[in-house]
């Protein structure tokens, strides 16, 4: 942390829909110390996900919240802000939430929400483009760089304004599988390095972009 910047403990929920190793590296790097937060909630719409057993071994709160759950639209987004604020939640983390985020939530937490994207945005993002399907374009594409973004969510799919990203090299030979293996490494570092800035306060808006503080 720089001299003079205000470190605040943030009072993390976690979205994930899926496997939770993003989830998982970040209960890690907490525990470590590294990431000032605790993580205050996991919400997933998928009960087979396996965030819900990380949650579970590490005995973090979790609700599975799914759309088609409710009778309407607006018990749905009820139901997921009722929850956070329950649980005094102060920023939110996607981490491979396969769901649209209700714009109620975007504009609640607006600048508090962030995803990561396994691949250099705006390249390689948007509607379809998750998992495999990106490192296979990343491939067709005959990039030699690929990367992480962390990014602040807005109302459009991989839109809001980078907080940071880092470079992976592509490799010859690569498939999407050893692609998508080491950008998963850099992930777990970078999501965590990314939310501890907003931590020390060091996130600014300026111009509908995100300056670092030094
Ligand atoms: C990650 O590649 C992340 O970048 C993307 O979804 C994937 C989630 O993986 N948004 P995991 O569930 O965190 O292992």
């Amino acid at each position: 942390m720089k001299g003079g910047t205000k470190l605040k403990r943030l009072r993390l929920g976690v979205f994930a829909s899926g496997r939770g190793s993003n989830f998982e590296a970040i209960v890690k790097n907490i525990k470590r110390g590294s990431l000032s937060a605790d993580v205050k909630l996991l919400i997933t719409n998928n009960q087979e996900a396996g965030a819900l057993r990380i949650a579970k071994r590490n005995g973090i709160d979790f609700v599975i919240i799914s759309k088609k759950d409710f009778k309407t639209r607006d018990c749905f987004v009820e139901a997921i802000l009722s929850v956070l604020e329950a649980h005094r939640v102060d920023f939110i983390a996607l981490a491979g939430y396969m769901k649209k985020v209700p714009a109620e939530v975007i504009s609640r937490y607006r600048n508090r929400i962030v995803n990561i994207h396994p691949a250099l945005l705006p390249a390689f993002g948007g509607r379809g483009m998750y998992g495999k399907h990106v490192h296979q374009a990343v491939l067709d594409m005959g990039c030699k760089v690929t990367g992480v973004t962390v990014h602040i969510v807005d109302e459009i799919y991989d839109h809001g304004p980078i907080v940071a990203q880092r470079c992976v090299a592509v490799k010859e030979g690569d498939t999407p599988e050893t692609l998508a293996a080491r950008v998963l490494r850099v992930e777990h570092e970078l999501y965590s390095q990314a939310i501890q800035l907003f931590a020390e306060g060091r996130v600014e808006f300026v111009g509908g972009k995100v300056v670092i503080r030094e």
